[in-house]
């Protein structure tokens, strides 16, 4: 089996170009920032010192592609609420989430041919990934990327508002950066083998188009 990595800043777009890439190559999309978002779910509703290993975790290959039960619950938009978006870089400095995280990755990587997004998926869980992709765009472009997947860059909002709106969610996205960049375990940062691509001035589909370009280049030998 095989692995593409896609890693890169919040935001990036890791997961739409992830999901899209693995749909035109016929391979298996998997996230791996929602399964840290999944964790931290289940510890905001049993408590910070519950023990992230009695979770019943499974990734299931259904007809949208992988997905995630815990504790037989399919957990859906929760997983990008304020709480758990404002708790899961600190949960993912812990060791024993890690392990536990990137176990389940690396046993799906057993089973599928895997597009992977995350932070350190080319780097530490699958340092032997065909290809590793560095995904990134500028911080304001990123921050009105996520604000418009929130839907909450509304048509109602004046400029100010709207402005205040982008400040507000960039400097929730650098806080999270930094915390993924420093943190000692896994901290993000680019593969010395990865290609990077920055996507700021780049559509959904020319972010696409420019991954499959890389995996043309990587097994034609172009
Ligand atoms: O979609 P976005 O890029 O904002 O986040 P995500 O990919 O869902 O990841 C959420 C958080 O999980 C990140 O900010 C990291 O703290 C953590 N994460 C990680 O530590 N390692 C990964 N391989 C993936 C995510």
């Amino acid at each position: 089996m095989g692995v593409i990595a896609i890693d890169g800043p919040a935001a990036a777009g890791k997961s739409s170009v992830a999901r899209r890439v693995a749909a035109e190559i016929g391979w298996t999309h998997l996230s791996s920032g929602m399964l840290y978002r999944a964790v931290t779910w289940w510890l905001l509703k049993h408590g910070a010192g519950a023990d992230p290993g009695q979770m019943e975790l499974h990734l299931n290959l259904g007809p949208g592609g992988l997905e995630l039960t815990v504790d037989g619950v399919r957990p859906g938009p929760e997983l990008s609420s304020p709480e758990v978006v404002a708790a899961v870089a600190e949960t993912a400095t812990s060791p024993a989430v890690r392990d536990l995280v990137g176990r389940h990755l690396r046993e799906a990587g057993r089973k599928f041919n895997l597009v992977c997004d995350g932070r350190d998926i080319g780097t530490t869980v699958f340092p032997d990934a065909v290809l590793k992709v560095f995904l990134t765009a500028d911080p304001r472009e990123r921050a009105r990327r996520r604000l418009i997947q929130a839907d909450t860059l509304g048509g109602g909002a004046s400029p100010v508002e709207r402005d205040q709106a982008l400040r507000a969610q960039a400097a929730e996205l650098e806080a999270r950066d930094r915390r993924d960049s420093l943190r000692a375990i896994s901290p993000l940062t680019r593969a010395e083998d990865a290609v990077e691509i920055d996507n700021s001035g780049l559509n959904l589909d020319e972010s696409v188009a420019a991954v499959l370009e890389k995996i043309e280049d990587r097994f034609l030998g172009a």
